[in-house]
């Protein structure tokens, strides 16, 4: 198949990790026979300093035409100050929502090899198989009215969570449908017993789910959910939940895998264009180091091929073969202090396991 893939790099670690997965997409389109057509453009702090833009019009349009984006990180102490007009952090923000891509999809495993690295008791870790379901483009993120007010008294800011049932009812779906892949159970988290958003939000998914009565459904408090994460994780097969709840969750549950580096995602819309990105940021600390973990990046490659372009066999080698390196040892300075890989020696390391797979079905 022939497909068109925008890279944005973007700050920090990014670039970096971004080339990795390039790498690896080269040696799919080998393989099984494709045609990627890779366009790279500026997003977040690069593009601030290139155009004054955090999502330059060029990223834009070249965005919306394409079949898929892979991203690196935005942001870095660069582009910190809180005054600032412009912030690394819009360009994300905005193309998320330019692109319409309301289901954010997190998935964390925790690899047999690594459950040892988790912060947590490795028998509470070991065989955790979580699939998270944010909304991205709505809530606390988007709402309006949003300002910051400088009185002659004090100083005032407002952000507004606001939900329709729309928007309510199209991740809930999703969310059922995913479940259905999988072990059959949807957790939804929210915070009921506080905010009206939260009640709406449990009304819907109980409508919703009259639908799919083959499908567990349990209510979770954002808080209780926080801490099951790290007394029961292994309970959650499906989390389904609001934008900045899934923000600060999915980072918590990433922790449970020992790196933060290993965790791809996903942002789907209503049709097949899909931003990809690792969950970690931009790492400003080891940027230009050559040290980052790309296998959060090159896991996203692997999404970017199942859910956008409809890869499956393509998607699963990937995953087939950063799991057997795992397996064996293979691990960058964020997964381990022994003799730690670089990020160019990690990325080698997975295209050569691919390349020793059985040879790939070619495609028509
Ligand atoms: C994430 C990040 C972003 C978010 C930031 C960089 C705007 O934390 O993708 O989780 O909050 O969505
Ligand atoms: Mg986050």
């Amino acid at each position: 198949m022939k497909a068109t893939i925008v890279l944005l790099p973007g700050d920090g670690i990014g670039p970096e990790v971004v080339h990795e997965a390039r790498l690896v997409l080269d040696l799919v389109a080998a393989r099984y026979g494709h045609q990627f057509v890779f366009a790279e453009h500026l997003i977040g702090g690069a593009a601030i300093d290139a155009t004054g833009d955090a999502l330059p019009t060029a990223t834009r349009s070249a965005a919306s035409r394409a079949d898929a984006v892979l991203l690196g990180a935005v942001g870095g102490p660069k582009w910190d100050d809180p005054k600032a007009r412009v912030r690394p952090e819009q360009g994300l923000l905005a193309i998320r929502k330019e692109l319409r891509l309301f289901a954010n999809l997190r998935p964390v495993r925790v690899h047999p090899a690594l459950a040892h690295a988790s912060p947590l008791k490795p028998e509470k870790v070991a065989g955790v198989d979580i699939l998270f379901l944010r909304e991205l483009t709505g809530g606390l993120y988007f709402g309006w009215p949003k300002f910051r007010e400088d009185g002659q008294l004090h100083r005032r800011a407002v952000d507004t969570l606001e939900y329709r049932e729309d928007e309510i009812h199209r991740i809930v779906h999703m969310a059922f449908k995913l479940a259905r892949t999988r072990r059959k159970k949807v957790t939804s988290v929210d915070k009921a017993n506080v905010l009206e958003s939260s009640r709406l939000w449990r009304e819907v998914t109980n409508e919703v789910h009259a639908q799919y009565t083959d499908v567990a459904l349990e209510h979770q408090l954002v808080d209780s959910c926080a801490m099951r994460l790290l007394t029961h994780a292994k309970q959650f097969d499906v989390i389904v939940t609001e934008n900045m709840f899934g923000d600060i969750l999915t980072d918590e549950a990433a922790a449970l895998a020992g790196s933060l580096g290993l965790m791809p995602s996903a942002s789907l819309g209503d049709n097949h264009i899909g931003l990809y990105e690792p969950i970690h940021g931009s790492a400003p600390d080891i940027a230009g180091k050559g040290i980052a973990n790309p296998i959060g990046t090159i896991l996203s490659a692997a999404l970017l091929l199942r859910y956008s372009l409809g890869l499956h066999d393509e998607a699963e080698a990937i995953e087939r073969a950063v799991d057997e390196i795992i397996t064996g040892g293979a691990r960058t300075a964020d997964m381990s202090s022994e003799k730690p890989l670089s990020t160019a020696e990690m990325g080698s390391l997975i295209r050569e396991r691919m390349a020793e797979q059985p040879a790939a079905a070619r495609a028509s």
